[in-house]
C-alpha cells in the first residue's frame, strides 16, 4: 500500500504529467502537515467535539476549549483532506470516519493517534539514526505516560487484525493453553479465547507495560481466561510442552536475529506435540523495491526505535524450522497491510 498524489484540477493534472511540480515536497510538507493535522484533532478531542451532528465553530470551541482561529484554520484544513464537511458555516465529520475517529466505536484509533505524537518525536532522530546507525532501545527509555500511550495505540491497531486472525488461524479444537508473548493490551487472546471455549492465556510482558495493559484487557470481561505474567520472553524459562499455541505479534522485530533464534528453540520445546507457534509482523520483501511500502517504512522506523528492524518471511520460517517445527501455509490479514503472521507445528 502506497499513499498518492492525486490531481485536484486540470492545471495540476498537467503539472504531475509533465513532472512540473515539485513531487518531493508535496510527498514531505503537505504529507507531514495533513499527517500533523489529524494527530491534533485527535488529541484535542476536535473529532469528538463534532460527533455525528453538524456543529458551528463555537459548539466545536465550547467542547475543546481551544482557540477559536486556530481551531478554524485546523477544521478548514481536515476540510481539504475531506475528514470534515463544511456546510452553510457547519462543520461535520465525514461519515465514512466516524469507526475510526469516534470512541463510541471499538474500532477508533484515536489511542493510536496520539501515541503517533511520541513516535513522531523520535523520528526527529532518524538523520542521527542514519549517520550513526544506533537506535534508540525504546522499550529501555519510554516514560510512564508514553508507556500507556503505546498500549493504547496497539490496541487500536490490532483490535480489527485480532478478530480476522481468531477467524483464520486453524488451532486444534481441544487446545486448552497459549501463551501470548508481548500480548500487551491482549486483544489477540481475547478473540482466540471468545472463539475457543476451552482454551485460556497469559500474556507474557514486561513489568512497564502491565498496569495498563491489563487494564484495557480487563474491559472486555475475560480475566478469568486471559491472565498476565511478568517477565521478559528473552531471558525467562518458558517451559517444557507446557502450550497448544505461542503467539507472538509485532514483536521479533525488536530482537535480534540471535535473539530470534533462540526463542525460537525455546519456544519449541515450551509447545505440546502437535502446538503451533504463530508469529506476526510486517514483512521486509527479499529485495529492495520488491513491494510494500508499508513494510519499508516500518521496517525503517523499526530500526530507528529498536535494535532490530522489520523480518522477511523466509527469516521468520528459517528461525522456525531450525526449532524444528513444520511451517505451513502463513496468514494474510485485509485489516493489517502488510502483515503476515508465519505458523508452524510442532
Ligand atoms: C509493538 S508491541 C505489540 C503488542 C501486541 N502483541 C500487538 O501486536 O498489538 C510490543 C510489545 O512487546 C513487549 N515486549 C518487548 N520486549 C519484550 C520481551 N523481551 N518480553 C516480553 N514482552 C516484550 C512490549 O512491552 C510491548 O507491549
Amino acid at each position: 500500500m502506497r499513499l498518492k498524489i492525486k490531481p485536484e484540477n486540470s492545471i495540476e493534472w498537467i503539472a504531475l504529467l509533465f513532472n512540473l511540480a515539485p513531487k518531493p515536497l508535496i510527498d514531505t510538507q503537505v504529507s507531514f502537515n495533513a499527517a500533523r493535522a489529524i494527530m491534533a484533532a485527535a488529541d484535542l478531542g476536535i473529532f469528538e467535539a463534532l460527533g455525528k451532528t453538524p456543529k458551528t465553530i463555537e459548539q466545536i470551541i465550547n467542547t475543546t476549549n481551544t482557540h477559536l482561529l486556530a481551531t478554524k484554520n485546523l477544521l478548514n484544513c481536515l476540510v481539504a483532506m475531506n475528514y470534515v464537511i463544511w456546510n452553510k458555516d457547519n462543520y461535520a465529520l465525514n461519515k465514512k470516519y466516524y469507526k475510526w475517529l469516534l470512541k463510541e466505536y471499538p474500532s477508533n484509533v484515536i489511542g493510536k493517534l496520539q501515541f503517533q505524537i511520541s513516535e513522531w518525536n523520535w523520528m526527529a532522530n532518524l538523520e542521527n539514526f542514519i549517520k550513526t546507525g544506533k537506535s534508540m532501545n525504546l522499550h529501555a527509555i519510554m516514560s510512564k505516560e508514553e508507556w500507556e500511550k503505546y498500549q493504547n495505540g496497539m490496541r487500536d491497531l490490532s483490535i480489527n487484525a485480532a478478530k480476522e486472525l481468531a477467524l483464520k488461524i486453524n488451532i486444534p479444537k481441544n487446545a486448552t493453553k497459549m501463551l501470548d508473548i508481548g500480548g500487551s493490551h491482549g486483544m489477540y487472546s481475547i478473540e482466540l479465547c471468545k472463539r475457543n471455549e476451552l482454551l485460556t492465556s497469559t500474556i507474557l510482558e514486561l513489568s512497564n507495560a502491565i498496569d495498563r495493559a491489563s487494564a484495557i484487557a480487563a474491559q472486555q470481561n475475560l480475566t478469568n481466561r486471559v491472565k498476565y505474567k511478568t517477565g521478559n520472553a528473552l531471558t525467562d524459562d518458558l517451559g517444557d510442552q507446557e502450550y497448544d499455541l505461542i503467539m507472538i505479534n509485532n514483536v521479533v522485530h525488536h530482537f535480534t536475529l540471535e535473539e530470534n533464534k533462540i526463542l525460537a528453540h525455546k519456544i519449541a520445546k515450551a509447545l505440546k506435540p502437535g502446538g503451533i507457534y504463530a508469529i506476526g509482523e510486517f514483512i521486509r520483501l527479499q529485495k529492495p523495491g520488491e513491494g510494500g511500502v508499508v513494510a519499508a517504512t516500518s521496517g525503517l522506523y523499526f530500526a530507528l526505535t529498536s535494535s532490530s528492524g522489520t523480518w522477511s518471511l523466509e527469516e521468520i520460517k528459517s528461525w522456525q524450522v531450525a526449532a524444528g517445527l513444520k511451517c505451513v501455509k502463513p496468514i494474510t490479514l485485509l485489516t493489517m497491510p502488510g502483515w503476515k503472521v508465519s505458523i508452524a507445528y510442532k
